[in-house]
């Protein structure tokens, strides 16, 4: 086989391990994931602002409200809001008098966030901070916003040392922290990689794994969103 058939042939197998992916996506999100106008508008609003859809799928977002909720959520953290799409799952987890603080850096994505958390009803509970998260950080903590219960990081993938920093300055025993995208396609596994994502989610796994103070794990995902992971910790002390 020529190099070009054989690469062909690896793409048809991609594409279809990729449709079956999808396929099972829309089957758990039919049987378990009903969605809603809110839900529905959150996306349309997002996409139609031109940004880029690379919101949690439904199932994901889905299991990030679960996860708040047994935790007992009050208080939640959200770094990387983009239109607000995982930060309505979120918000959805809290009691009546729960807050959720959500830090972006574009403000063109922030305002949309704040629009589509408005019609979900969500806008009492729930506040957007625009800015670079690693300047808007230290004035929710001199806010007194923490600490958190559930943290979820989910920015720019280079900064997330700092950001996990952060989330364990942030927290109390017992918070937890889940970090999006730590797999990318499998690239985190190459120490080597000169990707500066890929150095950021190794760095931060390093840190974690010297941390006393946390505990954690990281779990491969495929789905509409292709492969990617979910990495969670618990803070012990
Ligand atoms: N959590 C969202 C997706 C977030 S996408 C969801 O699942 O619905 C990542 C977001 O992080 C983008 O909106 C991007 O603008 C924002 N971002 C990038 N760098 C940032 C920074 N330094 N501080 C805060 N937000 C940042
Ligand atoms: C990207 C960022 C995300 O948060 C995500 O879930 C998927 C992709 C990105 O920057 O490409
Ligand atoms: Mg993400």
């Amino acid at each position: 086989m020529t190099q070009a058939h054989t690469a062909q042939a690896q793409m048809a197998q991609a594409q279809m391990a990729h449709a079956q992916w999808d396929a099972v996506d829309n089957y758990f999100e039919q049987a378990l994931v009903p969605s809603d106008a809110a839900l529905e508008a959150a996306l349309q609003a997002s996409s139609k602002a031109g940004l880029p859809e690379i919101n949690v799928t439904p199932s994901q977002g889905k299991l990030l409200h679960l996860m708040a909720r047994m935790c007992g959520a009050q208080r939640i953290l959200e770094i990387g809001t983009l239109g607000g799409y995982s930060s309505i799952w979120l918000a959805r987890a809290l009691p009546l008098d729960g807050r959720l603080v959500t830090l972006e850096y574009e403000p063109l994505h922030a305002e949309v966030a704040r629009e589509n958390l408005e019609r979900a009803g969500l806008s009492g509970l729930t506040e957007v901070r625009v800015g670079r998260a690693l300047e808007t950080l230290p004035q929710v903590e001199a806010d007194g916003l923490g600490p958190f219960d559930f943290i979820f990081i989910d920015a720019d993938k280079p900064s997330n040392p700092d950001y996990f920093v952060w989330a364990l300055r942030l927290s109390r025993p017992g918070t937890v922290i889940v970090v999006d995208n730590v797999v990318r396609d499998g690239a985190v596994a190459d120490g080597d990689s000169d990707d500066p994502a890929v150095q950021g989610i190794r760095r931060m796994s390093e840190l974690a794994a010297g941390e006393p103070r946390v505990t954690g794990t990281a779990i491969q995902t495929v789905g509409t969103k292709g492969y990617d992971g979910f990495a969670a910790f618990l803070v012990t002390a």
